[in-house]
């Protein structure tokens, strides 16, 4: 079995106590890895202290080590998508891209290191400070930490490190323990890179002892969190004063007007609601669609389903692989059974084996029904039918999430009165929620959670913007 250890203070280092990763298709363990204790964590934030006080790298360093990181993932590529096969059950052909978009996320922090400044204010213009110059810099903020969910392993710990590490922070990283080891092979990538000894540590362990022990250490200026909403309040009570990125969840609408494109919607729908087993949170799950047009669209988008393939992440056809685990699969089982018994039905979809959940549509269902009102985080949508698109909308903001959302129709006063009304941090027109790439900012509104990723956006909330006057005798 394979073994890696926590990497702290630019060393390796193997503990006794170990946690099985398993591989989520078999379900059989395939790697340990070693779990960080109290005084590894302590160790972790001070060796991250000493090294944002003393190695400070000049922006253009810290693009070189980024770019050559993108480099080397690239490089790597097929070694990391197979890890998150195994370690995620992410089918292969979105184990692949992940390994692109991280690149991508790496190249465009490297980007974005050369381009983090302040501006002019114009102090002078207030009476009595005729002689004054002022100007902002962007200084970083000082140790980050940075937790991370399992449902890319990879991109969203690129997402994390890649920014802190361009504004010149350091960061201690919480993996999610079930999909830890893409997060060390990233760790290697960027040693390999150039990175000096202590920017980085990567800590594995549950959330409850290594989390819980990093969100009560005051050297942490900034906490960045992907997961759920629960987890987020309770950072966000417990860091006190200290700034916070959250990243949370989304029951992700999609309006399909009367004038959409169905074709369109309904392929691209098929691909949104099922990736990587509907865990991502912008997965699409409540899709409303206009009843003059309902049963042309669930023909369509059933249509679309049935040629997803489902089964082995290994395959590189396969669409639909599992979720993370058993329990995780008996979970929504349990939502959609919930949502029948009282009345919904299933269109398609429905069975499971073991932690493999068939991709299923539900319709008749109602706004209080778990599958609508709260994130499933599974293979699981429903249809709605909507008479009138004011009453819809609100219907759609009754969430109390707002993450991304979407349209699809051909007209434009439909698209952008529709955009402007959604409560949520991006909306798409003529796409689905899940539409993301690495450059845009990304963040949502309500318990979706508060400030941006993106590297452009994450590198504004890991700085901070320090202004510096000047007192001209002349
Ligand atoms: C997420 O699940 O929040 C990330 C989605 C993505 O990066 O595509």
């Amino acid at each position: 079995m394979d073994k890696y250890g926590l990497y702290i203070d630019g060393k390796w280092i193997n503990t006794e106590d170990t946690l099985e990763v398993l591989d989520k298709y078999s379900q059989k363990p395939f790697a340990k890895v070693s779990k960080a204790s109290e005084n590894d964590v302590d160790l972790a934030i001070s060796s991250a202290l000493e090294a944002f006080e003393t190695k400070n790298l000049s922006p253009y360093d810290r693009y070189k080590i980024l770019q050559k990181s993108s480099e080397l993932l690239l490089a790597n590529k097929e070694d990391l998508a197979k890890t998150i096969v195994l370690e995620a059950g992410k089918p292969l052909k979105q184990a692949r891209s992940e390994i692109d978009r991280s690149a991508q996320t790496f190249l465009i922090a490297a980007e974005e290191a050369k381009r983090i400044h302040g501006e002019g204010v114009p102090v002078e213009a207030a009476p009595g400070s005729e002689n004054r110059l002022a100007f902002t810099i962007k200084v970083p903020v000082g140790v980050i930490g940075a937790i991370s969910p399992f449902n890319f392993p990879l991109n969203l710990v690129a997402h994390k490190i890649a920014p802190a590490l361009a504004a010149g922070n350091a960061v201690v990283l919480k993996p999610a323990s079930k999909t830890p080891i893409s997060a060390l092979k990233l760790a290697k990538i960027l040693e390999e890179a150039g990175l000096p000894a202590g920017l980085l540590q990567v800590l594995v362990g549950s959330g409850s002892t290594v989390g819980k022990l990093m969100m009560d250490d005051e050297r942490i200026a900034l906490y960045t969190f992907t997961g759920s909403a629960k987890v987020g309040l309770q950072l966000k009570q417990e860091t006190g004063l200290n700034r916070l990125i959250l990243e949370l969840g989304n029951n992700s609408p999609v309006i399909i007007d009367k004038e959409a494109d169905l074709n369109h919607a309904a392929k691209t729908l098929a691909g949104q609601s099922f990736a990587f087993a509907g865990q991502v949170c912008i997965s699409v799950q409540r899709i409303y669609v206009h009843e003059t047009i309902k049963d042309i669209f669930l023909e369509k988008l059933i249509s679309e389903i049935n040629q997803l393939q489902v089964g082995d992440p290994n395959d590189p056809e396969t669409d639909v692989g599992p979720m993370i685990d058993v329990k995780e699969a008996e979970r929504a089982e349990k939502w959609i059974q919930e949502a029948v018994e009282k009345g919904a039905r299933i269109a398609i979809g429905g069975e499971r084996e073991g932690a493999l959940l068939k991709p299923t549509i539900l319709t008749n269902v109602q706004p209080q029904f778990r599958v609508v009102c709260e994130e499933i985080f599974a293979p699981v949508a429903s249809v709605i039918p909507f008479h009138d698109l004011d009453a819809c909308i609100r219907e759609v903001n009754q969430s109390d999430y707002g993450l991304q959302g979407g349209i699809f129709t051909q007209n434009l006063d439909t698209a952008f009165y529709a955009a402007k009304n959604v409560e949520v941090g991006g909306f798409m027109i003529n796409d689905g929620s899940q539409y993301r790439v690495d450059l845009m900012p990304y963040g949502g509104v309500k318990d979706s959670g508060n400030g941006k990723e993106g590297p452009k956006y994450s590198i504004e909330e890991m700085t901070e913007e320090r202004l510096i006057v000047m007192n001209l005798r002349k």
